[in-house]
């Protein structure tokens, strides 16, 4: 017995990286899974199989209104339902704001934002569809966002504007679906994968420890078992966005509203000027670090 035992799942960009760590696991946990990727999706449907599982494989690129499409039609057609979308596909053309080209701008965006888009829409409509029928039950869309569109990162203006976008649409999609039974939520992943090992700086903070008995806590395995959990029919989450890597996952709470000063009247600039330039003002907004539960190894 698996946790995803009976659901359905589409996974996009699951040729490689977090996206085929997913795959297997929801298949080992008892899930029928359509694997998408540009290329690569077919190995992982046969590596699946393999191991005893099912999994149907559509190549083609999420930022194509047809794909999307044909990833829903695929899992009710082969599987019988649709229960869950990972939105996981990814790229990223980093450059600093005045070296990026509108190029880089269009192909994150559109891999990003519109490849969750194309597929969330057509599993939006499906679940509406199946709810006005009296088939409401658990369905879940987890979208992949980052720490680069929580935080921000300098040189991902396209990435980082992707990625809050990817994170917002978990409250969104929350709002819009939870009367079909549907949750979202959206993760934060950090793990070794080819595009982190590829950026300068991050590639040797996430590195495997030359001890093999030591935990290796950047291995993209790790990701996969939250989203595992979202994507189960008992699981009761829905509007958050989660910090993952290693044994660690951390809710995010997002934007706050911080000191704030009300008026009955319009202000002036000079007035603002004053209030908003006294000491009690704060000038910046330290950090949130939420207390961590920690749990021994396992
Ligand atoms: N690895 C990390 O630390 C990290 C951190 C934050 C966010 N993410 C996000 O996690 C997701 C997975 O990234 P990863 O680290 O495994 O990188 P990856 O490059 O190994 O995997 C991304 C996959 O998406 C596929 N893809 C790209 N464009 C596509 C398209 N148009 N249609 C379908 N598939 C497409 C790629 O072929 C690739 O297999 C991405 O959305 C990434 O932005 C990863």
């Amino acid at each position: 017995m698996g946790i995803l035992d009976g659901r359905v799942a589409v996974i996009t960009g699951a040729g490689g990286g977090l996206g085929r760590e997913h795959a297997l696991l929801f298949a080992a946990e008892g899930a029928k899974v359509v694997v998408n990727d540009l290329t690569g999706a077919k190995d992982v449907v046969e590596e699946i199989e393999q191991a005893g599982g099912k999994a149907v494989a559509v190549e083609g690129s999420v930022a194509e209104m047809s794909v999307g499409e044909e990833l829903i039609s695929t899992a009710v057609d082969a599987f019988g339902d649709l229960h869950v979308v990972v939105n996981n596909a990814g790229v990223i053309r980093d450059a600093m704001l005045w070296n990026m080209t509108e190029d880089q701008f269009d192909t994150v965006t559109s891999v990003h934002l519109k490849g969750a888009f194309s597929v969330a829409s057509p599993a939006a409509r499906y679940w509406r569809a199946q709810s006005k029928k009296g088939e409401t039950t658990d369905r879940s869309l987890i979208n992949t966002s980052s720490g680069s569109g929580v935080y921000g990162n300098a040189g991902q203006w396209n990435y980082s504007a992707a990625k809050a976008g990817l994170a917002i649409q978990a409250v969104v999609g929350a709002a819009e679906l939870g009367r079909y039974g549907a949750r979202a939520n959206a993760i934060c992943p950090v793990a070794r994968t080819t595009p982190v090992i590829a950026t300068p700086g991050l590639g040797e903070a996430v590195r495997a420890p030359e001890n093999p008995d030591e935990f290796d806590r950047y291995h993209p395995k790790h990701i996969a078992p939250l989203v595992s959990y979202l994507a189960s029919a008992g699981c009761p989450f829905t509007g958050q966005a989660f910090t993952v890597y290693g044994g660690h996952v951390g809710l995010l709470t997002g934007w706050a509203h911080g000191h704030a000063i009300d008026a009955e009247f319009q202000w002036t600039p000079q007035q603002l000027a004053e209030e908003m330039g006294a000491d009690s003002f704060p000038k910046s907004i330290p950090v949130n670090r939420n207390r961590i539960k920690r749990v021994g190894a396992a």
